[in-house]
């Protein structure tokens, strides 16, 4: 069935006006394959004429002044907030999260425009001492210009605020690709975006699913002076190379293969909460789900028996139908990478303790949530980003021991641990190769926090103060002249 909302359009939204022509692509619901739109498909002269608009739109938009960028950024989230429930029902259609997460994305998206709405008035600069009576010396900030973006599927709203709100704060206008399964969502941004005021132009939507084209186009177009990526480290790589060839500024949030380590002295509960919600989040299907979890000897048995009794409680469904937890799997092709991981980590010795039974209909598009026992080190599954609802749990004897397998890894984005010592919190905290450490809690993204990775987990931090820098330029202005 179509979804009947008008907050989604007839295609890309660019300087202002809304794409119709053919010819169009389908929106799936993943549930189920239904057609919930058709969308005009964008092609690279579509991507072009979204960056000209946004050249075009950046004169005006970087001379507002920043409280009148602050005012209109306000209103957006405002009328984002206005919008939640039927947002949030868009989003579950195309994405398949439970409306209840899913009403949660809409509120987390949000909070990333009214954050950096407040933090548009906090562009400071700097005077520096100079080595000479001769001159001064300052440092002012100003946005890098033009700022295109590719975002992921996983989460259609909130990976585009999280990019779009610091952009236009700083003064950069600004165009985005939305993943091909989930342009709706950004589209409504966009019909939001216009009703609070935001003028043509300076935001952008494109959505197409010739990905190559429209991607090549916003990493290579000269006038396009900053670009960011939420995606697999392998596309990203990609993109990074083509953005070398115009020295483009990069901002890159690439995966993951968080280590969840709970240690003997845990609080057990705890630990089981946490490892719920950051592994089972949105069906796994997140770059900070945690994706091997290191239990020490001594409590091994008690957290996983205790960890399969609350997998049991999930309630796997369609994310409209009340009180599910686990929503379908993206694509086929998602759901097929999971199984073969999971059967390759049996073949390799891991026990199914527990998995779900799906209904005969579900089979098709859901993925059962499973733990793993007697995983170990070098199996794929330890290796590889699972993005599904499984929980492979691995044993170890001693700090360094677990130090040396969560660091045993060519990614750093996210990790937890969970401990009652304060001198193993400091330790393990700081020899960790991660951006982010989660100690005693299983969710830790939010607008006021540093976003993002170290290793091949990508560059630059979303949110956060530091969250706006990454959109700005330091300016030198070195002053001489000052003999009367
Ligand atoms: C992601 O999966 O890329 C984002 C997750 C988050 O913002 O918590």
């Amino acid at each position: 069935m179509k979804l009947n909302s008008k907050l989604i359009g007839t295609g890309s939204y660019i300087a202002g006006a809304w794409l119709k022509q053919d010819p169009t692509f389908d929106v799936t619901n993943p549930v189920n394959g239904e057609v919930i739109a058709q969308l005009a498909n964008a092609d690279a002269n579509a991507a072009s004429a979204a960056v000209a608009a946004a050249k075009a739109a950046h004169k005006g938009w970087s001379a507002l002044g920043a409280k009148e960028r602050a005012k209109i950024l306000k209103r957006w989230f405002e009328l984002v907030m206005e919008h939640q429930e039927e947002l949030a029902q868009i989003l579950t259609a195309e994405q398949g999260k439970p409306l209840a997460e899913a009403r949660g994305e809409i509120a987390y998206g949000a909070s990333y425009i009214e954050w950096f709405a407040e933090e548009a008035k906090r562009v400071y600069g700097d005077t520096i001492p100079a080595l000479s009576d001769k001159n001064r010396i300052v440092v002012i900030k100003q946005g890098v210009g033009v700022v295109a973006a590719i975002t992921p599927w996983n989460f259609p709203n909130a990976m585009i605020t999280r990019k779009a709100a610091p952009a236009l704060a700083a003064g950069c206008t600004f165009i985005v690709k939305a993943a091909a399964e989930t342009p709706l969502s950004a589209l409504a941004l966009a019909h939001l975006a216009e009703l609070a005021g935001i003028p043509k132009g300076v935001f952008n939507v494109v959505v197409s699913t010739h990905a190559k084209e429209v991607g090549e186009v916003l990493t290579q177009d000269e006038r396009v002076a900053k670009f960011s990526f939420t995606g697999s480290t392998q596309v990203g790589k990609l993109l990074l190379a083509q953005c070398a060839t115009t020295v483009k500024k990069v901002s890159m949030e690439l995966g993951g293969n968080a280590p969840f380590i709970v240690f003997d002295d845990a609080n057990l509960d705890a630990a089981v909460a946490g490892a719920m919600v950051s592994k089972f989040r949105n069906a796994g299907q997140t770059c900070v789900c945690s994706n091997r979890i290191y239990v020490q000897k001594g409590v091994v048995q008690e957290f996983s028996k205790k960890l399969i009794a609350a997998v049991k409680e999930l309630r796997v469904g369609a994310g409209d139908e009340d009180n599910v937890n686990i929503g379908p799997i993206i694509t086929h092709k998602a759901l097929g990478d999971i199984g073969a991981l999971v059967d390759t980590a049996v073949g390799e010795g891991a026990q199914v303790a527990f998995q779900s039974k799906l209904t005969a209909d579900q089979k098709e598009g859901f993925y059962p949530p499973t733990v793993l026992t007697g995983v170990t080190q070098s199996m794929q599954i330890v290796q590889e980003e699972i993005f599904g609802p499984v929980a492979p749990i691995i044993e170890f004897d001693t700090e360094a021991q677990a130090i040396e397998m969560a660091n045993d890894a060519r990614v750093g984005l996210a990790s937890y641990i969970y401990t009652r010592d304060i001198g193993r919190v400091w330790r393990v905290s700081e020899a960790l190769e991660y951006g982010m450490v989660g100690i005693n809690e299983g969710i830790i993204s939010n607008e006021a926090a540093p976003f993002g990775g170290v290793k091949e987990s990508g560059m630059g931090r979303e949110g956060s103060k530091y969250g706006l820098d990454d959109y700005l330029e330091i300016k030198y202005l070195c002053m001489g002249g000052l003999d009367e």
